[in-house]
């Protein structure tokens, strides 16, 4: 069983979904605590509801960098985190994090990647352009972090039909279904693959 921690910053519905395939049986991780971008969001009380320890890190509180690595990097490590999870999370991860993660850090894209990716591209803000652009299709990517915003080698994609009724608040929710799944199987292989 791996350490998993899992960073977010709204409701947490993928790290609801994390939490109720840990006790699977081809499940090969533990959630070992969340860390959270701000007080009073949704997937605090999940947490607290399933015991898992959290952690608020905001971005907003640090004057520089360093000190936000820092903050950071403590709350890794009484975590004891050997994987992150990135399900939401709306601040940049310093790059020394990401560096010393390399391949054991993955984030959960609501698009079909490299579409619809990159600065800018997060929330609502995804669909609504999914649906300006008049795509046929959408869905989700799970894929490895790296430096550079969504750019990561794909782990695995859902593709999901938009409806030409779809609003983007509908297609949000429908995609988000999928995303779920997704993301439980991408890092199942994820640490599978770091074992190999
Ligand atoms: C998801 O759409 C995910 O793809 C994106 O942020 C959203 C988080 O949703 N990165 P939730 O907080 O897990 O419900």
């Amino acid at each position: 069983m791996k350490n998993v921690v899992v960073f977010a910053s709204g409701s947490g519905s993928n790290f609801q979904a994390l939490i109720d395939a840990q006790s699977d049986s081809n499940s090969n991780y533990r959630i070992s605590g969340l860390i959270a971008s701000r007080e009073n969001i949704k997937a605090i009380q999940r947490a607290e509801t399933s015991n898992i320890p959290h952690r608020i890190v905001s971005k907003k509180e640090y004057s520089d960098e360093s000190t936000f690595v820092t903050a950071i990097d403590a709350a890794l490590l009484e975590f004891q985190a050997e994987f992150i999870v990135l399900a939401g999370y709306l601040s940049k991860i310093p790059s020394s994090i990401i560096d010393k993660y390399r391949n054991r850090i993955i984030n959960i894209h609501p698009s079909l990647l490299p579409k619809f990716g990159g600065k800018g591209f997060y929330g609502i803000n995804v669909h609504s352009a999914v649906i300006a652009a008049g795509e046929k299709q959408s869905g989700c990517t799970v894929h490895y972090v790296t430096e550079n915003y969504d750019e990561g080698d794909v782990i695995e994609q859902v593709i999901v039909p938009v409806l030409e009724t779809d609003s983007p608040e509908i297609l949000q929710q429908r995609i988000l279904t999928h995303e779920h799944s997704c993301l439980i199987s991408s890092l199942i292989k994820t640490i599978q693959k770091s074992e190999s």
